[in-house]
């Protein structure tokens, strides 16, 4: 599905999230890029955008997700450094997040977003709570998510309290959606998010708006 959003057009745009769950597509897109000379040449017109990222970690810290984007991606691939955006959360914040808002309203929103999701359901960074915002933003992180996350830093006060993300509406505006979640640990987020009711207590449950949404997942989650 991917390879065809970047096949597809002249500025093909696509939105990339991090964590340990997409790894395994990206693989595979280097892979198969690198086997075909007319894919590889495709990532060239490509615009990436990238859902969040940390308040406080350097671009060049190995936790960051600019860090990771470079390490499980973009590296491997010929794309150019100005197509490539991604949330600054260094600086001055709320300024960037207006530049990023401006920036999307120029390009489009991507043709085709990757989303994993939280155990508490968020998507990108958008954390349960009594309000969601529309477009990118400065968050506080749910004590939940800094736990899930302290896997990939040497202990859990090391994860950073806050960070930018783009907003619920920002991700429904794509035109499509791709969701993974692989492992017993995501199920309970799936089902609640499927559930045929939309609660800002799960923020994947707004995917249920959208009308072109695929759920790829090793879990049961009817009923
Ligand atoms: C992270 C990211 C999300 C990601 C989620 C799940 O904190 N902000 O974009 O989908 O949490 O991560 P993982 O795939 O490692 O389970």
């Amino acid at each position: 599905m991917v390879l065809d959003v970047l096949t597809a057009s002249q500025q093909p745009i696509l939105g990339f999230a991090t964590g340990s769950t997409p790894l395994g597509l990206y693989r595979v897109l280097i892979e198969k890029s690198h086997a075909d000379e007319h894919l590889l040449a495709c990532w060239k017109r490509m615009i990436g955008y990238n859902l969040d990222e940390y308040v406080g970690l350097h671009p060049n810290h190995p936790q960051s997700y600019h860090y990771y984007m470079q390490e499980n991606l973009y590296r491997h691939l010929p794309v150019a450094p100005a197509r490539i955006h991604i949330p600054s959360a260094e600086g001055a914040v709320e300024e960037n997040c207006h530049a990023y808002h401006a920036l999307l309203t120029e390009t489009g929103w991507p043709d085709l977003q990757i989303l994993g999701i939280g155990t508490n359901g968020h998507i990108g960074f958008n954390e349960p709570d009594d309000e969601l915002q529309i477009y990118t933003h400065l968050t506080a992180l749910t004590p939940v998510t800094r736990q899930a996350n302290a896997r990939f830093f040497d202990s859990v006060d090391e994860v950073p309290q806050h960070a930018v993300t783009m907003g619920i509406g920002d991700i429904l505006k794509a035109k499509q959606v791709v969701l993974l979640a692989y492992g017993e640990q995501k199920r309970e987020a799936l089902r609640q998010a499927f559930s045929g009711a939309v609660s800002t207590r799960c923020p994947a449950s707004f995917l249920q708006l959208h009308a072109h949404v695929t759920i790829f997942t090793d879990q049961d989650v009817r009923g």
